[in-house]
Formats: structure tokens, C-alpha cells, sequence
């Protein structure tokens, strides 16, 4: 079999991996270079690598860390910021490979990945180690509506939809430009007087005075997993990781926890629970793309390696809330074998109880050899069986998100 992949770099570069010569004959696999094709296919990774005009605020931002960069030599870097502990390891910039072929070493690619890209986004930098600061979410993302209604300039990072309505985190994580500029401290910080709110907000309202806030105590969201409606349109059912310990995000990013929560919102009584669906630290969740906004029934999550490495994956099903554990997969990479965030591809089985019915992908890295391996994942099966892996001409650095383009997508973007 022949799959086409390549390491792009961006400020935050890409990893392609292409099954567009798909020969079922052949154990081989090539792998080449991207294209522009691509940047259009980007709803998930957008919030990591983003292409939009920067605004006032921004240009201000970038302006003073320009003159800060330039005339500024910094004191002792903190762990979390010193690009030479940052983007050390797996972490570190790979160059672009021309068109290589590998081999598919286990299994084989299933149909309906053939034609497809799978791309996967990272930290690393477009050029070599930074001068200054380097944070491993850095990036040029940009937020294009301002929302007025915050209590204060809150990290919004990701937001769900449902139906009818768009829904909003509002964390303890706050934007500080001043302090930063005034008394050199971090651009982000914690407030712990704050208590999380999440904002729900009518999908064609025209502006933010129809948005309504509803207090969520510890409850700390950077991603979403899904959000839906249930009772004719009266609550909001979101599923997400909450960051249990959010303020390791700016110090030790290896002791942040996060918990898969279900929180339901009332939106005639306000009344707000939150439940958690498993004991186990996960985050990067992904769930069958068809059902964005829909009730549905299954999510694939990342095990905290620790984060932002994930070291296995976790299915859970989450009709069965309130059981203590939602787990119904599982799979383990093994020692020193990590990943980045998996992404689910349907196998075109439509109907009801073929949610699940497809694969879970994503890439892995052996530290120990250097290796890495394009995994594909049977997600039905309780331990997550591999069907098909594929060895990596090139390390892939570890990632955040991960996307596949199916070959029909791709065709309908041309
Ligand atoms: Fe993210």
C-alpha cells in the first residue's frame, strides 16, 4: 500500500499524511509533500493555526514584543517558556520531507481512509529555536468577535454549538497585556476569584445582548467535546474536559488534570450539575464529525501522558453518565510511546448504532527509538484493536489536533 505524508512548517506546523495512492497490492507506503489544498479544510485545527488579518489589539501585542525581543534581553526563562526545554524532544522542528514511500508494517488501510489526508498541528515554531519566549500553545490565533459581557479578558480557546445556540467558556485564565508590558509577567494568568461561567448564546443573534451566563463553580474549559439540546430546546448538555488544576498551564504543564464533565444547563430554571464521566485524566476529545451539535452517544479521548503527551485513548460512552465511568475502550500505546489528539473517521455506515462504526487515527512516537507510526484504530472494538500501522520515514513532533479529509471533502474543496 502506498500513503503519501509530509511535515510541513508553519507557526504552528502541519503534518500530512496522504492515502491518495492507495495500492492495496503493495505493502508500501510514500509520503509528500502538502499543499495550499489544504487550508481550507482547517474548522478544527483553525483554532491553532490561524491565517485571519491581525486585529488592533493584536498588532499592539505583537509590536511590543517585537521591541521587547529586540532590545530586551530577558532574564532566566521559566520552564514553561524557554524554548530550549519547549521545543526539546519530540517537540522539536522537523524538516519537510519530499514525497517518501513507507510501509504499511500491520494490517491494512481501511477503504474508506483511502484518498484521504489526515493533518495534525503542532508547536513547533516556522523557524528554529526562538530568541525569547516560546509557550507551546503559542501561535497567531486571533479572536474575530469581541464579547463584551466577560467579567474579565478570559483565555476563550474553543466553543461548541448546538442547534440553536453557540456556547461559550469563560475560565479563570485571563489576558494581562498591561502587566506583562509593566512588570514582565506572563501575558496569561489565573483568577481565582473568578468563578467559571458558561455563556449560551442564540446562533443568529446579531449581537452578544441576547447572551446568558450561567455560573459553572471549578469549571475550567479550554476544549470542547460536544454540546447538544435536550428536553424541546429547555437545556444544554456539553460535554468537555475541565481543567482541574488550570493553573499548571502557565508553570508545569505535566501536573495539569483535566475530567471528562457532562454539565446540563436549564435554560427556563438556570439550574447547572456537572458530572463526571470518568476517573481517568483526559483530554483532546473527538467525536464522529456528524454529530457536531447533536445528542450523541460516543467520545474518543487522549490519556494525560502527561499532557499535553497523551499515552493511550479512551472511549466513552455517555449514555451511561452517572455510573462513575463511561469508559467502553480503551487502549494503551505502552511505555515511552506517546500521541497527540486522535480524530474519528465514520466508515460511511449511516443509521442508528452505527455511531462508533469506523476508526479512531492518530500518530505515535517511541522515544526510546526515534520511531514514529501512523495508527489506524477499529473504534468498536473494546480494546481498540489496530487494523493498520504504518512506519514513518520521519519522526512526527508531538501535536495538538488532529483532522482527516476524506477523499470526497477533498474533491468537493477543488
Ligand atoms: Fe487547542
Amino acid at each position: 500500500m502506498e500513503v503519501p505524508i509530509a511535515a510541513m512548517t508553519f507557526a504552528h506546523p502541519v503534518n500530512v499524511m496522504s492515502l491518495a495512492s492507495w495500492q492495496p497490492k503493495s505493502k508500501r507506503s510514500h509520503i509528500s509533500p502538502a499543499t495550499t489544498a489544504h487550508r481550507n479544510l482547517q474548522t478544527r485545527l483553525a483554532h491553532h493555526h490561524h491565517a485571519t488579518p491581525a486585529s488592533l489589539p493584536m498588532a499592539i501585542c505583537n509590536t511590543v514584543d517585537k521591541v521587547i525581543n529586540r532590545f530586551i534581553d530577558l532574564p532566566e526563562q521559566r520552564p514553561t517558556v524557554d524554548p530550549r526545554r519547549v521545543l526539546s524532544g519530540n517537540f522539536a522542528p522537523v524538516d519537510e520531507l519530499p514525497p517518501t514511500s513507507c510501509h504499511v508494517i500491520r494490517g491494512s488501510i481501511p477503504s474508506c481512509l483511502a484518498g484521504g489526508v489526515y493533518i495534525r498541528n503542532g508547536p513547533n515554531p516556522q523557524h528554529r529555536l526562538p530568541r525569547r519566549t516560546h509557550h507551546l500553545f503559542d501561535g497567531s490565533k486571533v479572536a474575530d468577535v469581541p464579547i463584551l459581557s466577560l467579567q474579565k479578558p478570559s483565555v476563550m480557546h474553543d466553543f461548541a454549538i448546538t442547534e440553536r445556540y453557540a456556547i461559550f467558556p469563560e475560565s479563570q485564565l485571563i489576558v494581562n497585556p498591561m502587566d506583562m508590558v509593566m512588570r514582565g509577567s506572563s501575558l496569561v494568568g489565573l483568577d481565582r476569584t473568578m468563578v467559571p461561567r458558561i455563556g449560551v448564546l442564540p446562533r443568529y443573534a446579531k449581537d452578544e445582548s441576547d447572551m446568558r451566563w450561567f455560573k459553572v463553580p471549578v469549571f475550567n474549559m479550554l476544549h470542547t467535546t460536544n454540546a447538544w439540546e435536550e428536553a424541546d430546546g429547555e437545556e444544554i448538555v456539553l460535554v468537555a474536559p475541565n481543567n482541574l488544576s488550570i493553573e499548571h498551564m502557565l508553570g508545569n504543564m505535566e501536573l495539569m488534570r483535566a475530567r471528562v464533565d457532562m454539565v446540563r444547563i436549564n435554560l427556563c430554571t438556570g439550574d447547572v450539575s456537572c458530572t463526571a464521566l470518568s476517573p481517568e485524566s483526559l483530554e483532546f476529545g473527538v467525536i464522529h464529525q456528524g454529530y457536531v451539535g447533536r445528542k450523541n452517544r460516543y467520545g474518543y479521548f487522549g490519556v494525560s501522558g502527561p499532557l499535553p503527551k497523551i499515552k493511550g485513548i479512551r472511549k466513552l460512552d455517555f449514555d451511561l453518565v452517572g455510573s462513575g465511568d463511561c469508559t467502553v475502550g480503551r487502549r494503551d500505546f505502552g511505555l515511552g510511546c506517546f500521541a497527540g489528539e486522535p480524530f474519528f473517521v465514520p466508515d460511511n455506515i449511516d443509521g442508528y448504532g452505527n455511531e462508533d462504526s469506523g476508526y479512531v487515527v492518530c500518530y505515535t512516537h517511541e522515544e526510546d527509538t526515534g520511531q514514529s507510526w501512523f495508527v489506524v484504530m477499529d473504534a468498536k472494538s473494546p480494546e481498540l484493536d489496530i487494523v493498520a500501522e504504518v512506519q514513518l520515514p520521519s519522526r512526527i513532533p508531538y501535536g495538538f489536533h488532529g483532522l482527516f479529509v476524506k477523499q470526497a471533502e477533498l474533491l468537493a474543496q477543488q
